[in-house]
């Protein structure tokens, strides 16, 4: 595994007194599968797991998750954890396109050049955080890898291959569709992209002038051809860690990821999602209440329904609600959040 590259960037964040600013650090591993790029913020704690996050198609670890983590509240929370922020191959700042035939590594082998990353950083445990392919990527990586994920927060995910229905509507929509607005349409519901705000703009913007938009496209197909993840209520396939399950409202897919509707919660309820966040890592041991805000604790009794927040680290399997079009994993009623956001 050789290191590439190595850049040093002060992040932008606006500083409490006396505080010092975070460095944020990008390397590049080489892996089976290719080289990937992941951003490292803050500095390892002992005992206790990294914070590993992995985006959506169509974006790169910023504009997926920067408005979440640099959302006030969510200061308190990752103030105590390392952070991670992988960026699919060729998805990074910058990143060349790939010479023409590239073969694209699966969701599997994106899921699988995980350990690389961790051996590098030497890493042992990590709460992932995934959106859309790349829930998918963590949880495929925690069923391989149980030992070394300690929680999973999963938004909009959709757990199953696509069935020969969505292939003949995939082909349909891919006959009148440019790959972007397709892509729009996975990350958004019809109504917001109709509805075209500021926030719609920008991401429309993003994608379509991406200068890398070639290996957009390339994701984008690794995650239409993937395989079901075989989860299964009571089944032998089952998430050994504590899941965090996130459905955006406006989630365009609303019955494959469970719930009542994609949409991209962490960009549009980042206040919503930080709180639910932190029963999450709460139920898990990581969080003091004493850490929680005034308006948390007034909401507890509202989102920990399915959690458990006794203190103490749970390490039990997860209770998620299924959909027709397939189910997450279940076991005891243990520690598994829902949160529609
Ligand atoms: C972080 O603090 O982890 C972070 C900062 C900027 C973008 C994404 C993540």
């Amino acid at each position: 595994m050789a290191e590439l590259q190595e850049v040093q960037i002060t992040e932008e964040k606006p500083l409490l007194p006396g505080q010092t600013p975070e460095v944020a650090k990008t390397h590049s591993v080489e892996t089976p599968y290719g080289s990937v790029t992941f951003t490292v913020y803050g500095t390892p704690k002992p005992k206790r797991p990294a914070i590993l996050t992995y985006h959506d198609v169509g974006l790169n670890y910023k504009s997926c998750f920067q408005p979440l983590f640099q959302f006030g509240d969510m200061q308190e929370i990752i103030q105590n954890f390392v952070r991670v922020h992988v960026d699919a191959p060729g998805m990074e700042e910058g990143a060349p396109v790939f010479p023409l035939g590239y073969q694209y590594p699966s969701l599997d082998q994106l899921a699988d050049m995980i350990p690389c990353i961790l051996q590098y950083l030497n890493f042992s445990t990590i709460i992932g955080v995934g959106v859309g392919a790349g829930a998918y990527i963590l949880s495929r990586y925690a069923l391989t890898h149980p030992d070394t994920v300690e929680g999973l927060v999963l938004i909009n995910i959709d757990p199953n291959a696509k069935g020969w229905m969505d292939w003949a509507a995939h082909k349909l929509t891919g006959l009148t569709s440019s790959i972007p607005e397709m892509i729009l349409g996975h990350l958004f519901s019809q109504e917001e992209l109709s509805g075209n705000s500021e926030l719609i703009q920008k991401y429309r913007n993003i994608i379509t002038h991406a200068p890398n938009l070639e290996n957009i496209e390339l994701y984008w197909n690794s995650y239409n051809n993937r395989r079901d993840l075989n989860l299964e209520r009571g089944g032998a396939v089952t998430l050994k860690c504590p899941v965090m399950l996130v459905v955006g409202d406006q989630a365009p897919h609303e019955d494959a990821v469970m719930a009542d509707s994609g949409g991209q919660p962490q960009l549009t309820q980042p206040g919503k999602l930080t709180e639910a966040f932190k029963y999450f890592l709460q139920g898990m041991g990581y969080m003091a209440s004493s850490c929680m805000t005034r308006l948390s604790r007034s909401r507890t009794a509202s989102l920990t329904s399915a959690a458990s927040i006794d203190g103490n680290r749970s390490r039990s399997r997860t209770l998620s609600q299924s959909s027709e079009s397939g189910t997450l994993p279940s076991g005891p009623p243990g520690h598994t959040m829902e949160v529609s956001c």
